[in-house]
């Protein structure tokens, strides 16, 4: 079984990154646990809060911790990834020398409606991810720039979108089993 901690990084209730996400998880080999990150319930990310470290931010540690990998499927907001998925990566890095993400074998894909595909919001991400010293997944890539013909009315994937996800999964999950393990931030 690998198991991996997926990050939706809208809480838009039609997301189009969360249908993304739904599809890779269809299509993924068998064998595949995709567990979601709620990121929707973290309080807003303060100092002040790590004291009585809140629940929800907890919550999102341990789900991470017992993952094999990580899965960012994000938006572009402004040319970065979206707030609330920068909240949830600033709490599960914290407290300081605790870091939840660091050194886990990490993919990120996104979606989006503009031409250059949530390209800039994977390179925030990417940067981030070189911080914490973890192995990103690089051998295939999704940056989906989503039309009306991208999802059909039951949210499915056209044939050869949904034939570059299935590559990107199947590539990620056999990667997650090689990749390079570090101790991490
Ligand atoms: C505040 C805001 C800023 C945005 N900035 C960008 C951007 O810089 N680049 C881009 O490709 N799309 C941008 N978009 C469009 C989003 O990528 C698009 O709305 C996408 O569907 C959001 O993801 P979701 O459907 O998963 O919620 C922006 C949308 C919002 C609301």
């Amino acid at each position: 079984m690998t198991k991996i901690a997926v990050v939706v990084g809208s809480i838009r209730a039609e997301s189009l990154n969360n249908l993304l996400a739904k599809n890779l998880e269809r299509l993924a080999p068998e064998g595949t646990e995709f567990d979601y990150v709620d990121i929707a319930s973290l309080p807003l990310f303060s100092q002040d809060l790590e004291g009585e470290f809140p629940t929800e931010a907890q919550a999102l540690k341990d789900k991470v911790e017992a993952a094999d990998a990580i899965l960012f499927v994000t938006p572009e907001y402004n040319h970065s990834m979206t707030g609330v998925q920068k909240n949830a990566i600033d709490w599960g890095s914290r407290p300081w020398g605790s870091n939840s993400w660091g050194g886990k074998p990490t993919g990120i894909v996104g979606a989006t409606i503009s031409p250059n595909g949530t390209k800039f919001a994977q390179a925030a991400l990417a940067s981030i991810i070189e911080w914490f010293k973890s192995p990103l997944y690089t051998d295939e890539t999704v940056t989906l720039t989503v039309t009306d013909e991208t999802f059909d009315n039951d949210g499915k994937l056209q044939a050869d979108v949904e034939a570059d996800a299935k590559r990107y999964i199947n590539g990620f999950v056999a990667w997650i089993k090689d990749a390079p393990t570090h101790t991490g931030a």
